[in-house]
């Protein structure tokens, strides 16, 4: 092989993500995860920090998430396409890239897919830790789509949930959810409506995909004490929660100035109180004050969230073994000569062309 000119970059593929989570195990993963997101978000001011670019359609949105500390550069792509299972696409798909802020020499290219869901389980859970009532026990899941095992695993392994109750208005949906978690320690029950899922609950967890202001949850469902992790309203027009229900609790977010513009918030004035919830790992604002308050996590996904997975996943990668060196720069000896690659291939080309002309 000939030697690399140019630092490698490597690639962690569809296929290669998937054997890496099942080599190092799912809950290893979301542990893993998680532990890297409380550690970045810990050194919150130590990143360029923007609300992700969105573009915007009729049926979906396309949206870029970059951040950045002293060393590293990390984005990812990802979608969100409510309406894609009916061309047999997932609502969400995403990979990204991390890179050296020193050179910008890209090093690490990987899907994003599964990782987005594996972090967003992660930062879900690493919020109800903080949030939802001590010795929280029994969880609804409303909306039992893609996201829906890891957001119950990573609660089963961070807080000890072990009763779900599940809704989603395709039954289908939630008797894969109930088939793929069966024998996982969970207690579990598909339910005819929201209003039934959420009844006693010590947590609710909203992550439906509709493109529209829903209102999965109305004030009247939600009782004292309850924790709400609401991941699926996420874009301008995509909410989950009926106003009232922000308006009668402590409202967490991650970045604020993107929650304004995506989050549940969205709804509310301009002034309405919330807190980033880096402030409360870090102790310097309180999360949950009493046993009665009700605490939401108005969860949009964050780019430090995928700035924490990519960099967990490529020691995870490197560790194992996994990934391939990508051939993703036309590398030349002579960086200002970046013409001579050209003429290399062609003339390499044209010896092909000589070669085929003999042969006929
Ligand atoms: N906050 C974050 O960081 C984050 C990360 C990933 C995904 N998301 C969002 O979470 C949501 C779920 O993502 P997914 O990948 O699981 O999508 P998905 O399309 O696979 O699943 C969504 C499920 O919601 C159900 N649903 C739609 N409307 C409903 C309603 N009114 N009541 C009950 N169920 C309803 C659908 O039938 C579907 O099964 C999406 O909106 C996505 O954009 C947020």
């Amino acid at each position: 092989m000939q030697a690399r000119l140019y630092p490698s970059t490597v690639y962690l593929s569809a296929p290669g993500m998937i054997r890496l989570v099942q080599r190092k195990g799912l809950s290893a993963c979301i542990a893993g995860v998680a532990d890297r997101i409380e550690r970045e978000f810990l050194r919150w001011n130590d990143f360029d920090k923007t609300a992700r670019v969105a573009s915007h359609s009729d049926v979906g949105v396309i949206e870029l998430m970059p951040i950045a500390d002293a060393e590293q550069f990390a984005f990812k792509y990802v979608n969100g396409h409510p309406a894609n299972h009916l061309h047999g696409l997932p609502t969400v798909m995403a990979f990204g890239v991390l890179a050296d802020v020193r050179t910008g020499a890209p090093r690490f290219l990987s899907e994003l897919t599964l990782t987005t869901a594996i972090r967003t389980a992660a930062m879900s859970a690493l919020a109800a830790r903080e949030l939802a009532r001590p010795g929280s026990r029994s969880m609804a899941l409303i909306g039992n789509g893609a996201q829906g095992e890891f957001q119950a695993l990573a609660f089963r392994d961070l807080l000890g949930i072990r009763e779900l109750r599940l809704f989603d208005t395709d039954l289908a949906a939630s008797a894969k959810l109930a088939a793929n978690l069966g024998g996982q320690g969970f207690q579990l029950r598909i339910c005819a409506s929201t209003a039934e899922a959420v009844r006693g609950a010590d947590i609710v967890t909203t992550a439906t995909a509709d493109k529209t202001n829903a209102t999965i949850l109305t004030p009247d469902m939600v009782v004292p004490g309850m924790h709400i992790n609401a991941l699926g309203g996420d874009c301008p027009g995509k909410t989950e929660l009926h106003r009232g229900v922000l308006e009668r609790a402590a409202v967490f977010v991650e970045f604020e100035p993107q929650s304004r513009i995506e989050g549940e918030i969205q709804q509310m004035p301009a002034d309405f109180a919330v807190t980033e919830f880096w402030e409360v790992l870090a102790g310097r604002r309180p999360g949950r004050v009493d046993a009665s308050e009700v605490t939401v996590f108005d969860s949009v996904g964050f780019a430090l969230e995928d700035f924490a997975a990519l960099a967990f996943m490529r020691e995870t990668a490197e560790a194992l073994g996994l990934g391939e060196i990508l051939d993703l720069m036309p590398e030349t000896a002579d960086p200002k000569n970046l013409f001579g690659v050209l003429r290399i291939a062609s003339g390499s080309e044209a010896a092909r062309d000589v070669m085929m002309a003999a042969l006929h």
